[in-house]
Formats: C-alpha cells, structure tokens, sequence
C-alpha cells in the first residue's frame, strides 16, 4: 500500500464496492460466541434489522457495560449494527453516533434509523450517522469533550494514522470517558511487503498493529494502560496470503482504555455494589480483575482512578487500603502478550473460536 490518500481510497473502495455483504464470507467464523453475552446484549442485537447484520464486518463484541443513559460514538460504524444495538441499550435518554467515511455503509445504516426508533418505542432517535474520518473525528462535528463512550469494531487497523485516530478519541471523550474496541493485532512489526499488499490491508491484516505498540501510542497520547478483555485468534489459511505474511500470527484484541485526570487516586479497596443490570452477580472488568458483587478488592492507583472518575463511580464503594497494607494493592500484570493469554486459555480448553477467517480474498472480520 502506499501513502495515506491511497490507503483510506483503497479501503473505501473496498467496503464500498468490492464486499457486498456477508455471504462473502467464506464462513461465519466470526461471530462472537454468545456465551459472552448478557441477556440484554442478546436482546438488543436480536432486534437489529437483518439487512444491517448482512452488513456487519466486526472482530469483537464492543458493548460494555452500564451504558444506559450515555453518549457513545462508533468509529467506522458500517452498516451500524453496533450503533443500533448500542441504541437500545443506552435508552431513550442516551444518544449514539456512527462515523464513517463509505457511502455505500453510511446508506444502508441511515436507511433503517426510523426502523429503530420505531422497534424500541422511541419519540425521536437516538441514533445518527456522520460521514468523516476517524483520523479527523473532531473535523466531522464531534465536539471535544463531548462523548462518554467510545467503540469501534475492526477498524482502526485500516487506519494509516492509527495516533491520529487515538489522539482524536481522546480529545473527544470526556475526562474519565473510555475506548472500548476490539481490532486485529499482530505478534510482530510486520515488513514492508506485507504492509504493501492491497487486499491482506482490506482484510484487516497488512494494517495490524504489533500489539505492543498499542501500549506505546496509547501512553503517548494520554490514555491510561489498555486493559485486555478479550482475546480471539485470527487464522489466515490461504497459501497465498500466508507466503506474503510468513510466520506473522493475529489476534483479535477487545481493549479498553480511559481518559483520566493527572492526579490519581490511591491505591485502596473498593467493593462492587452490583447494581449494573446484567451484571448484578460481578462485574468482569477484563482479563484478570473481577469484582464479586459486595468483595473487597484492594486496587492499584490506575483502577482506583478508573473507578473513580468513570461512569462506574456509583458502582463501587471506596475503602482505605486494607489496614496493616504498605498501602499498595497486590501487583497486577496489565500488560500482557494476547499471544501468551490465548495460549494460557487454550491449555485449559478455553480458547474461542476464530474471530475471522482470512483464507480467501473474502472478507470475513
Ligand atoms: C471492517 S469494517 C467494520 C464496520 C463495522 N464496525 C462493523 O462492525 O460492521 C470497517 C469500516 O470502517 C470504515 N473505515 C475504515 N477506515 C476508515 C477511516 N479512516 N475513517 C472512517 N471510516 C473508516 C469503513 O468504511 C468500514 O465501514
């Protein structure tokens, strides 16, 4: 691939012209197992219109928790298929927009926005579709400071400004707003004839980030640690495809990250109130840290900020760190290889099923 312009032309080109819907798919690999999924999750995605879900080529499952009420952005949002499931969730109260920069995507979501408000007994929608770009989120209207969550769903990879993209959602959320999104990584900086190849980029392959490197871009730009959520892999099967990549492996990565304030909390306990509707039993918060429904759990000082600042403050209760403590919670290991965990999930037979299958010129995530 070459410079920026033909990168986003090609992309556009792509998901515009090239794929049509998901019976391009060569499978359907990549849904996302429903044991994932909370009642009211399910209920929403059931409800979305079957030609926007002919649509969706998601990686993850972008919906996170208590977002009733909230004001979500979707970076690159399709056909819309979060965007309306995220719709219900947030209530009538709550409000929810979709950027993308495909006409073809953008007509098939504004199509069914009367369909929506209708199925969820809405006055007026909730829910818009803006055309832009996700390296100029602020360019295409979306004020600073304005959005509580953000997701995005197998995007970001096709950017070839992925800081740009990360700096912009952070100018946009608010303080102790959070980016939920799931997106392909890869073990390795890939080369230069890999990154060049068309299709491989189309496929949210070639534009893969070294995971490593999300840590990276995401300090430099202000969020807090990404927290891993969930960890799917990637297999790419064609022969062709896998001489371009060579031992190169890929991981589908749900990631949150926050925008917090410079002063952080002390370290100190909280306990979960388990109020979160659909979650009342604990709150997953991602790979590692559960909180059990009235525990006592001793957090580090990024958590404890979290906690704090973001729409779970009136979850929790917050203690001082337990008596007889230096003060500090138990380490935890926020950075983690996707590559290790999965293989930790696989030798206790936990690992889910591919994200996406990348063995034709289909597109598949
Ligand atoms: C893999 S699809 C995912 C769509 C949607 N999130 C879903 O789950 O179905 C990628 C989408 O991102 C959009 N996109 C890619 N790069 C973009 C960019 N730089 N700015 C805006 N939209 C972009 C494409 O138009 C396409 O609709």
């Amino acid at each position: 691939m070459g410079d920026s312009t033909n990168i986003i032309e090609s992309v556009k080109e792509y998901y515009g012209k090239t794929l049509q819907n998901t019976n391009d798919l060569k499978t359907g690999a990549c849904m996302t197992p429903s044991k994932q999924m909370t009642k009211p999750m399910k209920a929403a995605l059931s409800a979305v219109h079957d030609e926007v879900h002919s649509r969706y080529y998601g990686c993850g499952l972008v919906i996170p928790e208590k977002v009733e009420g909230m004001r979500v952005l979707d970076l690159g949002s399709g056909s819309g298929r979060d965007c309306y499931a995220l719709s219900k969730l947030v209530g009538e109260e709550g409000s929810v927009v979709g950027l993308d920069m495909t006409d073809e995507q953008l007509e098939v979501a504004w199509k069914y926005v009367d369909y929506h408000t209708q199925k969820f007994g809405y006055s007026k929608p909730n829910v818009e579709f803006v055309k832009g770009y996700i390296e100029k989120i602020t360019e295409a209207g979306i004020k600073e400071n304005s959005i509580d969550v953000i997701i995005s769903n197998c995007v970001i990879n096709l950017s070839p400004d992925k800081k740009g993209v990360l700096r912009e959602a952070y100018k946009v959320l608010k303080e102790g707003g959070e980016l939920y999104f799931s997106d392909v990584y890869c073990d390795r900086d890939l080369p230069d004839s890999a990154r060049k190849h068309k299709v491989l980029w189309g496929e949210c392959i070639s534009g893969a980030l070294w995971w490593e490197d999300l840590y990276t871009l995401a300090k430099e730009v202000g969020f807090s640690q990404p927290r891993l959520v969930t960890a799917t892999p990637v297999p790419v099967e064609r022969e062709d495809f896998k001489q371009v990549l060579g031992d190169a492996r890929f991981v589908s990565v749900t990631y949150r990250l926050f925008k917090l304030p410079s002063a952080m909390q002390p370290a100190r306990q909280v306990i979960y109130n388990g109020e979160i509707t659909g979650y009342e039993g604990e709150l997953k918060f991602d790979y590692q840290q559960t909180f059990k429904n009235g525990d006592a759990v001793s957090v580090g000082e990024e958590m404890s900020t979290i906690l704090s600042v973001s729409r779970f403050k009136e979850e929790f209760d917050f203690q001082p760190a337990a008596s007889g403590s230096s003060g500090s919670a138990p380490a935890v290991q926020v950075k983690i290889d996707p590559f290790v965990y999965m293989a930790q999930l696989d030798s206790k037979g936990e690992l889910p099923a591919s994200a996406c299958c990348v063995s034709s010129a289909k597109k598949c995530c």
